[in-house]
């Protein structure tokens, strides 16, 4: 390993948009596909490599084929055990994991067996000693519309309660093309009342300025992408400023962006735009397995593409710290945790 890639490894890192399916490393891929041979699915099917872009939709067809593999409690279980494993080797310390839970009627999975195998599953990373805090949103997949959306509030207010903690917030994700978020605006309101905190994907794809607005209003607490919300991508000054008056962190995942297409070049990647503003953004993979990177990547890609200095990344993952949905006395034990790193990754 060479020294650039050591130090972005050592990096204490924060992950704060991760899908767990999108999530799903080759070695698990490969567990899955031997749990299921019937499928015929190939490794080609489920990862996008080095080189190659999609569109946007051809990447929700990759989530298609995974949904297929992952069926089951038990391969949920192996999957977020792996996955919260992986990043944890990766450096990171705080993660905020989000799925969208489903119901397989040929499995006896239901919505809610499958959020507490996912709560399982972190649970049981901590009680291993895995070094890594891990929270988990609940997310809402827009396609499915209001009934849907509600329910799934419902559900993570319930966990919310009941999971000591490990249920922090909802995420509101899938397709941007499909659906319109002024069906969803009563469900997400509900959460924000409920004390859930809110990362909705937001301005992913260009023109929607309208829906873009609608659910600025609410606010949310983290915006997922915001690609086209700033005027020269046809986004709007009004827009940025909502941003900036509510203080709202985005999450820019940059390999995620250019393999799906919606940002044509690394250097063309809006987390200039807002890191120039001195707005919080945070760096982070989206969907590590379907786009072949990890976190420390990122921070090595943002780096280099940006000419950004080590130091000039430590504070980047420093103030992510900032930006987490647990509460503050964890922010301060992460702070201490920097802190007591820096000589180490500074050596
Ligand atoms: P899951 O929720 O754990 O099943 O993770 C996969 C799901 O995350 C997909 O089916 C989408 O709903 C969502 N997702 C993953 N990446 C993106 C993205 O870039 N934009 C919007 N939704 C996404
Ligand atoms: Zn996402």
């Amino acid at each position: 390993m060479d020294n650039e890639t050591v130090f972005y490894r050592e990096l204490p890192k924060v992950e704060l948009h991760a899908h767990l399916n999108g999530s799903v490393s080759s070695q698990t891929i490969e567990k899955l596909i031997g749990r299921k041979p019937h499928l015929n699915i190939e490794h080609s099917m489920t990862a996008i490599g080095k080189g190659q872009l999609r569109t946007l939709d051809e990447c929700f067809e990759v989530f298609k084929v995974i949904h297929k593999l992952v069926d089951t409690e038990e391969d949920i279980l192996m999957v977020a055990t792996d996955v919260i494993k992986e990043f944890a080797a990766d450096g990171v310390k705080y993660l905020e994991l989000r799925s969208t839970p489903r119901e397989e009627k040929d499995t006896g999975l239901t919505k809610r067996s499958y959020i507490e195998t996912v709560i399982n599953a972190i649970q049981q990373c901590k009680s291993e000693g895995v070094d890594i805090d891990v929270r988990f949103l609940v997310a809402i997949d827009r396609r499915n519309g209001t009934e849907v959306a509600m329910e799934t509030v419902k559900l993570a207010e319930d966990f919310m309660l009941s999971s000591d903690g490990l249920v922090v917030g909802l995420d509101l994700s899938g397709d941007p093309t499909v659906g319109h978020g002024k069906d969803l605006l009563p469900a997400l309101q509900r959460a924000k009342n409920s004390g859930l905190k809110l990362s909705l994907h937001l301005s992913e794809v260009p023109s929607q300025l309208e829906e873009t607005d609608l659910l600025l209003n609410l606010p949310p607490d983290r915006i997922g992408h915001g690609t086209f919300l700033h005027p020269a991508v046809g986004g709007s000054q009004s827009l940025v400023d909502k941003v900036v008056k509510n203080n709202i962190p985005l999450e820019l995942c940059l390999t995620s962006n250019v393999k799906g297409s919606t940002v044509a070049r690394y250097s063309d990647h809006h987390f200039k735009y807002w890191y120039q503003l001195g707005h919080p953004s945070v760096i982070c993979t989206d969907d590590k397995g379907v786009f072949c990177t990890d976190l420390s990547q990122e921070y090595h890609l943002a780096a280099s593409t940006f000419g950004l200095s080590r130091a000039d990344m430590w504070k980047l993952s420093q103030q992510a710290i900032d930006c987490i949905f647990a509460p503050e006395a964890v922010k301060q034990q992460l702070k201490q945790k920097w802190n007591d790193l820096h000589p180490q990754v500074f050596k």
